[in-house]
């Protein structure tokens, strides 16, 4: 009834999106580009709304309808669409060629940025996106330590390459797809966060273990925080036994404060991973990390690391837009702890409601950053396994499209607050939820 109801409402406000949809499938892959953009949403008989236009915190789709936005395009736009000092920059380098494909001083002027606000960072490359980072991350640090297999985060997403997509989704079986390695011959294993079975798993593969890859927030994997103490038990245990430790923030960097997030937790790793929030919007992925095991992909040397290769590395709108977001950034401290301290919030309240109506919902995440779990069954904490385990897709997307029926866009529930988000949309936002998981729960 709800379901029906709801996907009435969408489908008579969303016509040119229908017509878009059906030309979409004829010359797509399931009419998308990016698997997760069509919201689940054929799931349910529904399909995704075309966005064409964004400002601030909300995006406007090609039917006409404006909505709050908390996907925030893939949690890189933190502070909201169509910045206008970052358009500026941008409108100014068109004049003079968006692509030049040479050294260009704003790649520089980025680096010495990054490597100015981090302590982990001596040295730099950039490439197109975060998963070449975390694919070039890891052959730096096969390529250093000599050793052959990796270590991942059970649920940890590195993007789809063939090096790390193993054990990102549940039932975690291994390669998440045909046509790769399995996971025995691609040397790559994967390790519970938050446990001291992962450290087990580490001494039984130290010999041949050259890097652990670990996101600070499992963001993919549904917003899950990994603890402090457990990523120094990391850093000490890959210290002590020659292997790499790689954070991947292409999500956390940027994400909660002016900086890495691995400067707030005072732990250190080798490598970075970043992207996202440091494009400005604009593609970009970066390694950064150790001098000695970045610079093995200097050119010049005869044993050089090959990585990069890029006809868009460092691309100039990103280099561009990237400066300029990390500038605004810097003067953005009150920002950073007016959206932190609201998704922090905004967990804490839905959770509450959550536990008093007994419905199997929960959210998850870390400040800004902001999970909704639809489960087929009441759980009491985000255990990750749990939560993974017990998620029902179905339940999942139809709250996505009864948000999207109330003007609300997320992905994964919610997504990403911005500082272009006020009080009163994050208020609307949890008025909504708390208004239609009453009704939905009734029908699952
Ligand atoms: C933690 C993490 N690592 C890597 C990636 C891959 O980055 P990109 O989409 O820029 O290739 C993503 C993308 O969502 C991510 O969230």
């Amino acid at each position: 009834m709800f379901l029906q109801e709801e996907l009435t409402k969408y489908i008579t406000s969303h016509p040119n999106s229908k017509a878009m949809w059906d030309r979409s499938n004829k010359v797509l892959a399931g009419g998308v580009s990016h698997n997760i953009r069509n919201l689940n949403l054929p799931l349910i008989g529904a399909y995704p709304p075309f966005i064409q236009k964004g400002y601030g915190a909300t995006v406007t789709d090609i039917d006409n309808n404006t909505y709050d936005d908390y996907w925030g395009a893939h949690y890189a736009m933190i502070t909201g669409y169509s910045n206008p000092t970052i358009q500026k920059k941008v409108e100014a380098q068109l004049m003079n060629s968006w692509h030049l494909g040479t050294v260009l001083e704003h790649q520089v002027l980025m680096a010495e940025r990054l490597i100015n606000d981090n302590k982990s960072l001596e040295h730099v490359r950039f490439c197109t996106s975060g998963t070449e980072a975390a694919m070039y991350a890891t052959r730096l640090a096969r390529a250093f330590t000599g050793k052959k297999k990796v270590a991942k985060a059970k649920f940890g997403w590195h993007g789809a390459a063939d090096t790390l997509f193993y054990d990102v989704r549940a039932p975690l079986t291994g390669k998440e797809t045909r046509g790769i390695l399995d996971d025995t011959e691609a040397g790559v294993i994967s390790i519970d966060i938050n446990s001291q079975t992962a450290v087990e798993t580490i001494n039984q593969h130290k010999e041949e273990l050259a890097a652990v890859i670990v996101e600070p927030v499992l963001g993919g994997g549904g917003g899950f925080p990994v603890e402090r103490d457990f990523l120094k038990l990391l850093r000490e245990e890959t210290e002590q036994q020659n292997i790499i430790l790689i954070f991947d923030e292409i999500i956390t960097g940027y994400r909660f404060c002016n900086s890495l997030y691995q400067n707030e937790i005072g732990v250190l790793p080798d490598l970075t991973t970043m992207g996202k929030i440091i494009g400005g919007g604009f593609p970009i992925g970066a390694i950064g990390g150790r001098h000695e095991i970045v610079e093995q992909a200097n050119p010049t040397i005869s044993d050089r690391v090959w990585i990069g290769g890029g006809t868009f590395s460092s691309f100039p709108l990103s280099m561009i837009a990237g400066l300029e977001m990390l500038n605004i950034l810097k003067t953005s401290a009150e920002q950073y702890q007016r959206v932190n301290k609201l998704g922090t919030s905004l967990i804490t309240d839905l959770n509450k409601f959550f536990k008093e109506k007994q419905l199997s919902y929960l959210a998850t995440g870390h400040k800004s950053l902001v999970t909704l779990h639809s489960l087929s069954k009441l759980l009491d904490k985000p255990d990750p396994v749990d939560i993974v385990h017990f998620s029902d897709k179905k339940k999942e997307t139809l709250t996505q499209l009864a948000l999207l029926n109330r003007h609300i866009t997320g992905m994964h529930g919610i997504g990403a607050l911005s500082f272009a988000h006020t009080e009163k949309q994050i208020q609307y936002l949890q008025q909504a939820i708390m208004t239609i998981t009453p009704q939905i729960s009734k029908e699952h």
